[in-house]
């Protein structure tokens, strides 16, 4: 039995020092040393960290695999029951029911949405200013998800799951840090502004579908989806699965689009010759008028763009999985329970799968280009059970976002300007993103 050479680090901590200082710098440092698959330590706890697209796949798309007991734990924690929590057919038949909410012709009524959304907000910003592009396109990509899930009937209560979402999302990494240190069958317990930040999000989803249920009226969005879901043996979504699933919605579908956005309008300002060619895309495909559903096929280079930065900033930049049963991968053994780590962050930019992969490409993406991207090295949305199940939805919210905004305005870098990357939950910007805004068209048609 062959088992994946193990990094050496200090006795005692294990990693942690290397991990602690540049976690992202952690993972790419691993491969020229070790090779795609190796055993790291934290404290003496052994982990494992895979980066061979075939391992992964077989992970990822393998039933005896699972999410870890830590991670399904954390975003239990505070979402309830949830497609983050669950596994196997419970997750398979929840999966099931929550699909319709995201199929072609649902996604042309939120993508009216996005585009409505995103021309309210350049409605409101003014040439010369300056506006951080991390704040604006966290509270747009909540404005949307909060529409396409509640449509508007209950934004106040909207803005409240925002705000509590944003005091959990940084609760959480707290969390994580701490209980990564301490067994993992320990309840998680909350103190201050995150326990308060929990109730809150509980109790206002709580309020949303009870009186949603009660109001028996249609509003057709995506909660009134959940709520009359129904698989062929008749089973239904439960109050309390509702309320999870909605919470993981949220969760899922704002922080990540934003957080790409945000990188893509730093990619954009460093790359003006990308920029010009997008914005020919746009004025030959909309003219003035704002994009709609049906430009979405047309704006190829748009698409190309969030897909190459996606790579180079994958905000789901990380994932982990356990075995349930002792496994091999390739020649390599695995014990059962073993936590093995997968950098999507350091996948993206291996050099065995892509060309300067530091450099900013759109055109990698594009159709006569793409079929030599490995199927397995490329996985902003991730694979196999837990995929992104709102993967259409982000990439159409891209275009669209990208679409109308950059025909609208320009946004520039202050001098010297270097963004800190930020990656735990997420992959961000630490420091904000200040840009100054330059109105290119007065008028929104
Ligand atoms: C650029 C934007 C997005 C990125 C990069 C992204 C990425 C991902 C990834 C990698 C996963 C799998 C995580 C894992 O394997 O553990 C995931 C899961 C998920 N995503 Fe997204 N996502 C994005 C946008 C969205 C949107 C807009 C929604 C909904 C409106 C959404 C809803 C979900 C949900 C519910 C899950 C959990 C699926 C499950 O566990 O079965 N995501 N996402």
């Amino acid at each position: 039995m062959k088992y994946p050479p193990e990094m050496s680090g200090s006795f005692l901590l294990g990693q942690i020092p290397e991990f602690v200082k540049d976690q992202l710098g952690f993972y790419r440092g691993i491969l020229p040393k070790y090779g795609d698959i190796c055993a790291y330590r934290v404290f003496r706890k052994r982990h494992y960290y895979v980066q061979n697209p075939d391992y992964i796949q077989q992970i990822m798309t393998s039933a005896k695999w699972v999410r870890t007991q830590i991670s399904r734990k954390m975003l239990g924690s505070f979402l309830g029951e949830s497609v983050f929590s669950q596994e196997g057919a419970l997750h398979l038949g929840q999966r099931r029911l929550m699909q319709p909410a995201f199929h072609r012709e649902r996604l042309a009524h939120y993508a009216e949405i996005m585009v409505a959304q995103t021309a309210n907000m350049l409605s409101t910003w003014q040439d010369g200013e300056q506006r951080d592009m991390v704040d604006e396109m966290m509270r747009l990509t909540l404005e949307i998800v909060s529409q396409a899930l509640f449509g508007t009937s209950t934004s106040r209560e909207a803005a409240e799951i925002g705000e509590a979402l944003l005091i959990i999302q940084r609760g959480i990494e707290e969390d994580y840090r701490r209980y990564l240190l301490l067994p993992a069958w320990l309840p998680v317990i909350r103190f201050g502004k995150a326990n308060r930040a929990v109730q809150v999000l509980q109790q206002t989803t709580q309020q949303i579908v009870a009186a949603r249920r009660a109001a028996k009226r249609e509003q057709n969005d995506l909660l009134d989806l959940l709520l009359s879901a129904q698989d062929e043996d008749g089973s239904r979504l439960s109050d309390d699965q509702v309320c999870g699933q909605v919470l993981a919605l949220l969760f899922a579908g704002h922080e990540t689009t934003a957080n790409t956005l945000a990188w893509l309008w730093y990619l954009l300002a460093k790359h003006p010759q990308v920029l010009a060619k997008l914005r020919a895309e746009v004025n030959k495909v909309c003219g003035d008028r704002l994009p709609s559903m049906a430009d979405a096929p047309h704006l190829k280079y748009a698409e190309m763009v969030f897909k190459e930065t996606l790579r180079l900033h994958p905000a789901a930049w990380y994932a982990e999985r356990t075995p349930l049963e002792d496994t091999q991968l390739g020649e390599y053994a695995v014990p059962k329970g073993a936590p093995v780590s997968i950098c999507v962050y350091a996948l993206h930019s291996d050099p065995r799968y892509f060309e300067q992969p530091d450099q900013f490409i759109p055109e990698r993406f594009a159709p006569e280009n793409i079929e030599k991207i490995h199927r397995y090295a490329y996985l902003p949305f991730g694979l196999g059970a837990h995929q992104c199940i709102g993967n259409q939805f982000a990439l159409i919210e891209g275009q669209l976002i990208l679409a109308t905004m950059a025909a609208r305005v320009d946004l520039s870098l202050p001098e010297g300007y270097v963004p800190k990357p930020r990656a735990f939950i997420t992959y961000g910007i630490e420091n904000g993103l200040p840009m100054r805004v330059g109105v290119r068209q007065p008028t929104l048609a």
